[in-house]
């Protein structure tokens, strides 16, 4: 049965008189035994709340406010780490009591514990879970598609060599395709020889020299990665976006491969009516090199939305979306060592945005919404 008792909590905290320790000692050890008839109160029925709002209350508790304002204020920067040494063991040892109740009969060892416990009427704490950014989802639905025909993952570094980046693709140094492609370098590193040279890596290409250099043929590997350029920021532009890189390379491999490959991925990817075109371009690491065209998923080819112009595809009903070709010998020359040998083998490689296929995918009209990490936008992959 609880019984309700009113107990007065007498005890009232004062002035030090001296600082002398003597007195120090007295005034902690009264504060103590005041606290010891306090808390055994607990057992007569005074609430356990006003106990702790007494002694360890932020507003006006005796340990947390009282003591520190009666005791410490006054004190001389001598006397001051003796005080606040009693009003810390003070502290300690309300608290403790607080933690433990096991000095006090069972029924009252009970009102302690269960003012320890969880307060269960309190609203839980929702933590949001995460969901995987649009960009990175729409290249790994890609890189898987190429998994299941058979390719691995590979990957690389975003800080590049010069080698890497350029010298081992067939750029050779002064190359004006070099300056097409915007590079950012690593500051101070003008010393050095150029291939050495630090940079942002421009495309995920390198990552094929690299991989060659570890894996003799065959191989089929698909290269997801960010990369840098130096173009400012806007709806279809970012310094920083992403690539997947794809490279096949085996005896006899040839432009039809590439062409039904790369046919057959759009397809999974965007759906089996999307229709692909392959037109000539240029790149120093690929010969002949093409650009691959898929009939614009927004209006189905047609150029038009209802009677608008259709603006993803500027009307033409083909969207660009990567650029591919077949390995340039001169590329596998540098990695001849490992089994290259371009009289041997051949082979194909391509080069896609992966944010340009995730806004293509998702319907999303500007790249800048990918990084600038509203939870509103992101929340619609949760
Ligand atoms: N690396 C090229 C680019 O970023 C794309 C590409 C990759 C072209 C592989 C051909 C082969 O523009």
């Amino acid at each position: 049965m609880h019984c309700e008792l009113t107990v007065t909590l007498t005890y009232t905290a004062h002035k030090l008189t001296d600082y002398s320790s003597g007195t120090l000692i007295t005034a902690e050890s009264e504060a103590k035994t005041a606290f010891d008839e306090d808390w055994k109160s607990i057992e007569t029925g005074t609430p356990i709340e006003e106990l702790r709002v007494r002694w360890l209350g932020r507003e006006n508790g005796i340990v947390n406010k009282q003591l520190p304002d009666l005791w410490l204020k006054s004190a001389s920067k001598k006397e001051r780490p003796e005080v606040g040494k009693a009003i810390n063991r003070l502290k300690a040892y309300v608290q403790d009591h607080f933690a433990s109740g096991e000095d006090l009969e069972p029924g009252a060892r009970e009102i302690v514990r269960a003012f320890q416990a969880v307060d269960i009427s309190l609203p839980g704490i929702r933590r949001p879970i995460g969901a995987e950014h649009p960009v990175l989802r729409a290249s790994r639905d890609m890189c898987a598609v190429f998994q299941r025909m058979g390719y691995s993952i590979a990957e690389g570094p975003v800080v590049e060599t010069d080698y890497y980046n350029f010298e081992a693709l067939n750029f050779p140094p002064n190359h004006p395709a070099r300056d097409t492609q915007d590079t950012l370098f690593i500051a101070g590193q003008n010393s050095k020889p150029q291939r050495e040279r630090l940079l942002l890596r421009t495309h995920t290409s390198p990552v094929q020299i690299r991989t060659m250099e570890k894996l003799p043929p065959p191989i089929r590997i698909v290269i997801p990665g960010v990369v840098h350029r130096n173009d400012p920021p806007d709806a279809s532009h970012s310094p920083m976006f992403h690539q997947i890189e794809g490279l096949a390379v085996d005896t006899n491999i040839t432009f039809g491969d590439l062409k039904g490959t790369l046919d057959h991925a759009m397809k999974e990817f965007f759906g089996s009516n999307v229709k692909t075109s392959f037109r000539p371009s240029f790149f120093p690491f690929t010969e002949p090199s093409a650009e691959l065209f898929i009939s614009c998923i927004i209006c189905g080819g047609s150029g038009k939305r209802d009677s608008d112009p259709c603006r993803p595809c500027k009307q033409t009903g083909w969207i660009e979306i990567l650029g591919c070709g077949m390995v340039d010998p001169n590329v596998f020359e540098f990695v001849k060592d490992n089994g290259y040998d371009p009289k041997k083998v051949s082979g194909f490689a391509f080069g896609m945005g992966a944010d340009r296929i995730a806004m293509l995918k998702y319907g999303v009209d500007d790249l800048q919404l990918f990084f600038h990490g509203d939870v509103r936008f992101l929340e619609q992959w949760a």
